[in-house]
């Protein structure tokens, strides 16, 4: 017994870990453990032997158990020491008094956008900025041979020699995510798909990266009128102006029919642009009813579903509602613009906390 307490008691000292002393627990007092066999011996001795090895023995058993006890909590209070060593904390280090970094004006409006359209009941979906041809022209009824597919100024990626994998482009618009969306999920469908769109165009007013927002409702009886009251009840919420007006004017898409463009009301008072007043118009999105090629193209049956897309320029807006003159700006990362332009990190925009402060 003495030699049984001296190896365990030994052993357990030297346990680094948990499982180690639950393997020790495991040999020593477990079912088949060595003292719970000598305990089995007991049995065989004569009732004064017994008298002395049994008590010893469950000393013994108890002494064990103490040790692995309290080896365990000497393992837990190591491990804390070490955690709390590495997380340590200066109180005193002065307070940052200047904020670092600011949320860009397109996260903040896209934050916006999805805000205002999730209280609508659209959710956020989202698709590739490396498409292909199929999903960003054919599948939207832009065939090969159409105008607007040369009109797009497409960016395509380089394919070697012998590649037969369909090509594949930078996507020229969200419209593709509406394909996506419908494949994957079919109808009823109520979404927005914000993201980055890339066309070979520089100048003053366009970037070869820039951001759209796309709209999609999809359901049995959706129309035009739903579309202008959605959009209607967009514009009040983002530009924070009640009863924002809206004007389309025909339009043609080879994704839409009808199609619209859709202008916004506002008023050039000496030179200062007024949104929600006056007579004066500002265009802003395109805009449609889904063609039935395109709802076929997505699986959708077009005998059963229908309803609006609409696609919108989120640099456009972000620009009209904070002031911002200069498109090309926003991708500079010039540190004193950010600072100018930019949203406070913590600034969460909501509709009943405001959107912007
Ligand atoms: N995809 C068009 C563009 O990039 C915008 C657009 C127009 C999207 C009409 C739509 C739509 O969903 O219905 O210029």
């Amino acid at each position: 017994m003495d030699d049984l307490r001296a190896k365990y008691i030994e052993l357990i000292a030297k346990a680094g870990d948990e499982a180690t002393l639950e393997d020790l627990r495991v040999k020593a007092v477990g079912k088949k453990g060595e003292i719970s066999l000598q305990m089995r011996e007991l049995g065989k001795m004569t009732p004064e032997e017994r008298q002395v090895a049994g008590p010893a023995l469950n000393a013994l058993k108890d002494e064990i158990n103490t040790a692995l006890a309290a080896k365990k909590a000497a393992l837990a209070d190591a491990a804390l020491d070490e955690r709390l060593k590495a997380e340590w904390l200066d109180v005193t280090l002065p307070v940052r008094t200047q904020r670092r970094g600011t949320i860009h004006p397109i996260s903040q409006v896209t934050e916006e956008v999805s805000a205002i359209f999730a209280d609508m009941g659209f959710s956020v979906a989202e698709g590739p900025q490396i498409d292909t041809d199929w999903y960003n022209f054919d599948a939207l009824n832009i065939p090969s041979h159409h105008p607007a597919r040369a009109e797009m100024d497409t960016f395509y990626m380089h394919r070697a020699e012998g590649d037969d994998r369909p090509p594949h482009v930078l996507r020229t618009h969200t419209s593709p995510v509406q394909i996506r969306h419908m494949e994957k999920f079919g109808a009823p469908c109520r979404v927005i798909a914000p993201g980055r769109v890339y066309r070979a165009d520089y100048d003053q007013t366009h970037t070869p990266m820039f951001h759209q927002v796309e709209g999609l409702a999809i359901d049995k009886d959706i129309s035009m009128a739903n579309l202008k009251w959605v959009l209607e009840e967009f514009f009040s919420a983002f530009f924070e102006i009640d009863g924002i007006k809206t004007r389309f004017r025909a339009s043609h898409f080879p994704f839409t029919e009808p199609s619209a463009e859709v202008d916004i009301q506002c008023s050039w008072v000496d030179g200062q642009l007024k949104i929600g007043e006056g007579d004066g118009w500002l265009e802003v999105l395109g805009s449609g009813m889904v063609h039935p090629k395109v709802l076929q193209a997505a699986g959708v049956d077009p005998e059963e579903w229908q309803g609006f897309a609409f696609g919108m320029g989120i640099d456009r807006i972000s620009m009209l509602k904070y002031g911002i003159p200069d498109l090309r700006a926003f991708f500079d990362s010039d540190l004193r613009w950010l600072r100018h332009y930019g949203f406070a990190s913590l600034d969460v925009p909501t509709l009943h906390g405001g959107l912007s402060k």
